[in-house]
């Protein structure tokens, strides 16, 4: 048995008027990576971003019911959202470093956390990049500007960087759409290597990514959560046809 890290339950979404999640429930299991799959505009980002409340930022913006993480509603209004973003950190579907060094891109969120001692900082420098599997590329240039990496090098730059603040969970928005084959299947490669210490949430577009990569899947379509469960299930034996059509490519 693995445990649920997070429990979505009842969530709804709306922007404005637009309703664009209903009544989505799944748990997310530790130590394992989910993949949200659908077809475009069903709603997969949105739920992702609901996991670290970054839809908070977003105007007109409603959510009605809860997220589970540790026992606690995310949505409750005691949240210390900065806190839950460096325990749920997110990678976007464009590599987006800062424009600063690649030492500086890792060292950013542990300042911001109070770490100043040079030698931490270092330390958690290495121990992170050598995790995103960034380490023998670029351990001989970490004052170079990460905007001197390829675009997969930026994109693994980007997950050391959310691994600099010790968070339990990933969420990952397409991290590999910009990215070319060689580039897509390391961080693939990478997201199964993560998945030992973290908790990974990732959006894909891919079923063979979904497929190749995760332990559970979770199948939209406008704005509802069809079905989930282990990914193999999902792909050999969906329950609902809605699935069926869409995994075997006859719409989305
Ligand atoms: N910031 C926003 N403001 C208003 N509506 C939005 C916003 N973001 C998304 N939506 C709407 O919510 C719905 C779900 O969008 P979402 O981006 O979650 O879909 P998606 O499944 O991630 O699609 P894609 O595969 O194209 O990325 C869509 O109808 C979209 O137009
Ligand atoms: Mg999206």
């Amino acid at each position: 048995m693995t445990d649920n890290i997070i429990d979505i339950n009842g969530l709804n979404l709306w922007y404005g008027d637009n309703q664009a999640l209903v009544d989505v429930s799944m748990p997310v299991m530790k130590n394992k990576i989910t993949a949200l799959i659908g077809p475009s505009g069903c709603g997969k980002s949105t739920l992702l971003r609901c996991i670290n409340r970054m839809n908070d930022i977003i105007e007109g913006c409603r959510v009605e019911g809860e997220i589970m993480f540790h026992d606690r509603n995310i949505y409750s209004p005691e949240t210390d959202v900065m806190g839950l973003r460096k325990k749920i950190g997110m990678i976007f579907q464009k590599p987006n470093p800062f424009p600063m060094s690649i030492y500086e891109n890792v060292t950013y969120g542990p300042k911001v956390h109070g770490v100043n001692s040079r030698e931490a900082l270092d330390s958690i420098v290495e121990e992170c990049i050598r995790s995103s599997a960034l380490w023998d590329e670029v351990q001989d240039r970490l004052g170079a500007s990460a905007m001197s990496l390829s675009g997969g090098q930026q994109q693994r730059l980007c997950i050391a960087r959310a691994l600099s603040v010790s968070p339990e969970v990933i969420l990952m928005d397409e991290p590999t759409s910009a990215l070319d084959p060689i580039a897509t299947s390391k961080i693939e490669d990478l997201a199964q290597e993560l998945k030992r210490d973290y908790t990974v949430v990732i959006v894909t577009h891919n079923m063979q990514q979904a497929s190749r990569i995760s332990d559970y899947t979770g199948f939209m379509y406008m704005g509802k959560l069809i079905e989930c469960g282990k990914t193999e299930e999902i792909f050999e034996n969906p329950q609902e046809e809605l699935t069926e059509r869409y995994i075997t490519g006859r719409f989305g």
